[in-house]
C-alpha cells in the first residue's frame, strides 16, 4: 500500500545543509504494522512528515525518492489531491494531544468538523458519529462530554480523541509519532492496546514511531531501525530481539531496562547522534561502534541483504548477528 523509496529530505539553515534523510526505504501493507526507532534526530519525524505531505518547506525540501501511496507517486501529485487523502487516504496522530488539538473548539464539533467538511454532513449528524467516535475509542460517557473542550479531558483521554480524530474517515494508512510518550506508563499500555486494537479492526497499515521497545515488541510486524537519516537495520520484529544484526540495533536492545537484572548498569550507546550537517564518512555509526574496522570509515555500507526479510547496514552484518 505505501512503498517509500530513496528518499532524501534536507534543511536549509543559515548554518548549512541538515541532511535529515538520506535515503530511506520502506513498505507498508494494509494490516501491518512498521515500528521506526532511533535516537532523538534520526530522521523519524521528518520521514512521517514528508509522507504524510505536511513537512516546512521551507526550510525542508524533498531532494529526492518517490512516496508510492496505492501505486500513485504522491510527490507528483498537486496539492488538491493530496489534501484529498489526507484524512481519507492517511492520517497522523501526534504525542502532544494539547497542541494538536484547538482549545477554543469542543470536542465535538472538532471532530465532527471532519464529517462536515470532507462528507458534507449536516451538523447534527456530525454531533452524532462524533458521539460513535468517542464511543469507539471508548471515551467514557462520551453523549455528556461530547461539547466538552480539550482541557477538560486527562492527558489519556485527549489521546483518544486524537485517536478518534485520526480514525474518522477510516483511512487505509496511520502514522503515529511517539503517541504515547506524553503519557504515564500505565495509560500508556491502555492507549497503545485501543490503538493496535482498532487498526486490526479496520485492517490498517500503521507506521508507529516510538523510542520504547517494549512497545514495539507487543505490536509491530516489523521495525526499521533509524540512524542519521537512513535505515541501518530493518526486519520482521521478533528476528530483531532474538539476533540484531547492526551494532546499532544492539546497542538499543541493551539499552532497553529489564526487571530481572535490577542494578545491573545499562549500557547505553557511546557518544552522541552525529550532526547532520556534517555527517561523518563511510558508516555514520564509526565514531560509536565498537566494532568499526578501517573500512567502516570509508566506505558506506549498503543494505546488504541478510534474508529475504531482512537488511542490515554494516559491513560485518554476520558478526553482529552471531556475536
Ligand atoms: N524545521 C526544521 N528546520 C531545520 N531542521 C530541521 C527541522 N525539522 C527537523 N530538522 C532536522 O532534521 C533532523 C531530524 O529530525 P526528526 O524530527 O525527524 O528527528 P526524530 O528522529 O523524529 O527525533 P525525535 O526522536 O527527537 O522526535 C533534526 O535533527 C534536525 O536537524
Ligand atoms: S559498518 Fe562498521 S562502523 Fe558501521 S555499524 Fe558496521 S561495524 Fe560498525
Ligand atoms: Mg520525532
Amino acid at each position: 500500500m505505501l512503498d517509500v523509496r530513496d528518499l532524501h529530505v534536507e534543511f536549509r539553515t543559515r548554518d548549512g545543509v541538515a541532511r535529515a534523510v538520506n535515503g530511506v526505504n520502506y513498505t507498508v501493507d494494509a494490516g501491518e504494522t512498521l515500528a521506526v526507532l532511533g535516537e532523538s534526530g534520526s530522521g523519524k519525524s521528518v520521514t512521517a512528515q514528508t509522507v504524510m505531505g505536511i513537512l516546512d518547506m521551507p526550510p525542508g525540501r524533498i531532494t529526492g525518492g518517490e512516496i508510492l501511496f496505492k501505486g500513485q507517486d504522491l510527490l507528483k501529485m498537486r496539492e488538491d489531491e493530496r489534501r484529498k487523502i489526507r484524512g481519507a487516504g492517511m492520517a497522523m496522530i501526534f504525542q502532544d494531544a494539547l497542541s494538536s488539538l484547538n482549545p477554543v473548539l469542543s470536542v465535538g464539533d472538532q471532530l465532527g468538523e471532519m464529517f462536515i467538511v470532507h462528507q458534507g454532513l449536516s451538523r447534527k449528524d456530525a454531533k452524532a458519529r462524533a458521539v460513535e467516535l468517542m464511543d469507539r475509542v471508548r471515551i467514557p460517557a462520551a453523549k455528556e462530554r461530547v461539547g466538552q473542550y480539550p482541557h477538560q479531558f486527562s492527558g489519556g483521554m485527549r489521546q483518544r480523541i486524537m485517536i478518534a480524530m485520526a480514525l474518522s474517515l477510516e483511512p487505509d494508512l496511520i502514522i503515529a509519532d511517539e503517541p504515547t510518550t506524553a503519557l504515564d506508563v500505565t495509560v500508556q499500555a491502555q492507549v497503545m492496546d485501543l490503538l493496535a486494537e482498532l487498526q486490526r479492526e479496520l485492517d490498517m497499515g500503521l507506521i508507529l514511531i516510538t523510542h520504547d521497545l517494549g512497545v514495539v515488541a507487543d505490536v509491530a510486524d516489523k521495525i526499521a531501525v533509524m540512524y542519521a537519516g537512513r535505515i541501518v537495520e530493518t526486519a520482521p520484529v521478533h528476528d530483531i530481539y532474538r539476533a540484531p544484526a547492526h551494532p546499532y540495533t544492539k546497542g538499543l536492545l541493551e539499552s532497553i531496562p529489564r526487571l530481572d537484572q535490577k542494578g545491573k548498569e545499562l549500557y547505553a550507546i557511546k557518544g552522541l547522534p552525529p550532526n547532520l550537517m556534517h555527517i561523518p564518512p563511510g558508516c555514520a555509526f564509526n565514531p560509536r561502534c565498537p566494532m568499526a574496522q578501517d573500512v567502516c570509515r570509508t566506505d558506506v555500507p549498503p543494505l546488504y541483504e541478510v534474508n529475504e526479510q531482512r537488511g542490515s547496514a554494516c559491513h560485518f552484518w554476520e558478526a553482529a548477528i552471531h556475536g
